[in-house]
């Protein structure tokens, strides 16, 4: 497998820290501090399916690909207006393609999740060329009234077109159930069946064990990869780390003993953006033409599940 396209969409509305202390009791200094976060887009006049087909198109242009050469759609979503149809489904819809789809809900690692599913699929000869959309709007889960999670996350879309290739060299999967540290549930119907009254939630995280759980599991998962791939730490050009906290990323990196140059970040201007996050950051370094034909890139991201994920690859797009 190798990625011959990618592109990412975000909102239009710039929500500022100074926004957001204007009704919760925060303040830039205590965001900026803790998480690295100076500013996010947030859905306001747009809406998810917008930003995911705006992304699945600039992907599919960038790989030199029309929609109906692409044999299967992946969505990576978390939460979205619709129990069905998928969004993937109303994804192809849009961009006008003809494909079986599937959404996937791997939390924040969905994207590194929707690669290895597409890789596996290609590996069997199944499908050639495999769109995996990323598209997320975790401000719509959040406890707007508390300060504690919603001033942590950003909404974003991001699609990569992966075809047949020599790119992966290992991709993990992991999920460990934590299922108390992270979680949001949706409020169901009643039905006359029920003898328990069913209570919705909006987001619940236990930050400080989530952030000691997340950064432990990224440096197994790397140290894994690496292992795997016979590679160094020094060996990666790029690591592209689930952008959720300026201060776990750096953790990973120190533990590592890598420059700050080789791990990349965007949180400060997109906040969380669940499992949009790296292909929303890889787009950008690929636009600021900061990754180059033939580097090597590991991919860590970790989320409610408790999951997490790693992968390295080459990097095979033209500058
Ligand atoms: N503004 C001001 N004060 C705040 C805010 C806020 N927005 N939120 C919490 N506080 C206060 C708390 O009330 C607490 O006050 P107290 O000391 O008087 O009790 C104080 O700040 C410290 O709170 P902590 O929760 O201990 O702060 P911490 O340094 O742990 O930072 C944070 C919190 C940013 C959530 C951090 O724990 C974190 O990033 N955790 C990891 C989250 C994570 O892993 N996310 C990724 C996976 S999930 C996903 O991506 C979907």
């Amino acid at each position: 497998m190798k990625i011959v396209g990618i592109g990412s969409a975000m909102p239009s509305l710039v929500v500022t820290n100074d926004m957001l202390s204007e009704f919760l009791d925060t303040s830039d200094e205590w965001i900026v501090t803790r998480t690295g976060i100076k500013t996010r887009r947030i859905i306001s006049t747009e809406n998810l399916v917008m930003l995911a087909t705006d992304a699945a198109n600039k992907a599919l242009e960038k790989a030199g690909l029309s929609p109906l050469d692409i044999d299967y759609i992946i969505c990576s979503n978390t939460a979205n207006n619709y129990v069905t149809p998928s969004l993937s489904s109303i994804i192809q819809g849009e961009i006008k393609a003809q494909a079986p789809c599937i959404d996937i809900n791997g939390a924040c690692t969905g994207f590194i999740n929707g690669l290895a599913i597409a890789n596996a699929f290609i590996a069997a000869g199944q499908y050639k060329n495999i769109l995996i959309v990323a598209a997320e709007e975790p401000t719509r889960f959040c406890n707007w009234q508390e300060r504690d999670t919603c001033v942590l996350f950003g909404d974003g879309a991001a699609a990569a077109v992966v075809t047949v290739g020599n790119a992966l060299k290992t991709i993990h999967l992991n999920t460990s159930s934590y299922t108390d540290v992270l979680y949001y549930r949706r409020k169901l119907e009643p039905t006359p069946f029920l003898n328990n009254n069913e209570q919705g939630a909006p987001l619940v995280m236990n930050g400080r064990e989530l952030f000691k759980i997340a950064v432990s599991a990224s440096i197994e998962d790397v140290k894994f990869v690496l292992k795997e791939a016979s590679l160094t730490p020094d060996d990666i050009d790029h690591y592209l780390i689930h952008q959720s906290n300026k201060r776990m990323v750096e953790s990973i990196r120190q533990f590592l003993n890598q420059p700050e140059e080789k791990f990349p970040m965007n949180i400060d201007t997109c906040g969380n953006t669940a499992s949009a996050s790296i292909p929303i950051l890889m787009d950008e370094l690929c636009r600021k033409k900061v990754l180059k034909k033939g580097d090597t890139l590991l991919l860590s991201s970790f989320g409610g599940g408790f999951t997490s994920a790693a992968a390295i690859l080459t990097w095979e797009m033209e500058d």
